[in-house]
């Protein structure tokens, strides 16, 4: 038996990467230490929270003495560290907790996978460490760390961290750096749930500027596949990026969104007139697209999942997961959503 630490499981892409664990490998068993933060949903595991090869430990990353317990007594072989405060827009009205949790949070991880001799730690980064690209070129592996909003400095120090781990103390490890992820059980804080969740309600749907910033969107499970293959044959000490070669406009992104409902909903007025361009996220980056060369030479991944029909399948699991959708809609959301957009 291999047993996968996966810390962050109830957050959007940890949750979705542990189904494809426990569907992909029969003899794995994956423990999930999340510390159920505004991001993390218990119900986005519902499904497999009886699997005899899951188990859950409620906690935080930042508590040493407990993830070195859950280390020590559980023989773990592997972390992989999803958790962290992950949304841009909550970083600039509050950096300090994403220093906390992303920098400090993953050297405790650092120093428990040393401690006890595991064979792997796998960071999951992001491709916003590098910054912002203009109209051409794109992230290779070499590109400079630039980053831009704290919610990427903090992303980028922990990184730092993670290769000084590797260079200093000879800790296995790898960093993978994704670009936008969408699919199934995303906060509807981020641009594509948000979208979905506003035109369905008949709300304003806000766009940042013009609407012309660029990010290269990747399905979720697709994403997912890519660390597996990390994690099993990523070369030690090595960086990986993971991209979909799909780069959009936000605009595109709303319009698309909203051609798809337009069709799904015909009874509601969902149309174009919903779109209200507001003022820009300070520090927006303008555009994100990967090279995903090296992950696809030296370890034959590529992504599976077309954005047109992936972005039909997400549009529709919203529509099917309503409840789930409406669950995450309470008081502390509707603050959240007056501090960053006010009265929109
Ligand atoms: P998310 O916000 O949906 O989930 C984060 C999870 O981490 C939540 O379950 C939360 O409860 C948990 N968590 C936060 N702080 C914690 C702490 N101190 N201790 C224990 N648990 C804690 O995020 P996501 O979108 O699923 O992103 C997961 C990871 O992938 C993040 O590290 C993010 O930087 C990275 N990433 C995200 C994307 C994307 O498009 N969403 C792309 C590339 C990389
Ligand atoms: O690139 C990977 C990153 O993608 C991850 O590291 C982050 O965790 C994840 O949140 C995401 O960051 P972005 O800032 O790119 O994602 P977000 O969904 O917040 O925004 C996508 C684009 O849409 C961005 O250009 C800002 C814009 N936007 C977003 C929101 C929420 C709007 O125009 N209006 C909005 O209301």
């Amino acid at each position: 038996m291999v047993t996968v630490l996966v810390t962050g499981g109830a957050g959007f892409i940890g949750s979705n990467f542990i189904r494809f664990m426990l569907d992909s490998h029969k003899t794995y068993s994956i423990i999930n230490l999340d510390q159920l933060t505004y991001a993390g949903n218990l119900e986005n595991l519902r499904d497999i929270e009886t699997n005899a090869n899951y188990s859950f430990f409620r906690g935080n990353i930042c508590d040493r003495s407990l993830v070195e317990r859950i280390v020590s007594e559980n023989n773990i072989d592997y972390i992989v560290n999803f958790a962290a405060e992950s949304h841009v827009d909550r970083s600039i009205k509050d950096p300090e907790i994403f220093i906390k949790s992303n920098v400090l949070g993953t050297q405790v991880l650092l120093d428990a996978a040393q401690k006890y001799n595991l064979n792997k730690f796998v960071q999951i980064s992001t491709d916003e460490v590098y910054g912002s690209l203009g109209s051409t070129g794109y992230f290779t592996e070499n590109t400079p760390l630039s980053p831009n909003s704290p919610y990427s400095a903090s992303k980028a120090s922990a990184d730092l961290l993670v290769r000084a781990y590797y260079k200093t103390f000879g800790l296995n490890v790898n960093i993978t750096r994704c670009s936008n992820n969408y699919g199934p059980y995303q906060f509807p804080e981020k641009l594509i749930p948000l979208m979905i969740y506003n035109a369905i309600n008949g709300k304003k749907i806000p766009v940042y500027g013009d609407g012309l910033n660029i990010r290269d969107w990747l399905h979720v499970n697709d994403h997912c596949s890519a660390i597996d293959s990390v994690l099993q044959n990523g070369k030690i000490g090595e960086v990986y990026n993971i991209g979909g070669n799909n780069e959009k406009t936000n605009i595109d992104i709303v319009k698309t969104i909203i051609k798809i409902l337009s069709e799904k909903l015909p009874e509601r007025d969902i149309s174009e007139s919903l779109i209200s361009f507001i003022e820009d996220r300070k520090g927006h980056d303008r555009r994100y697209a990967i090279d995903a060369t090296k992950i696809d030479q030296e370890l034959g991944w590529k992504p599976q999942i077309v954005f047109e029909d992936g972005i039909r399948m997400t549009v529709d699991w919203y529509l099917n997961n309503k409840h789930w959708l409406n669950s995450i809609i309470n008081e502390d959301y509707r603050n959240y959503y007056q501090k960053v957009y006010g009265g929109l």
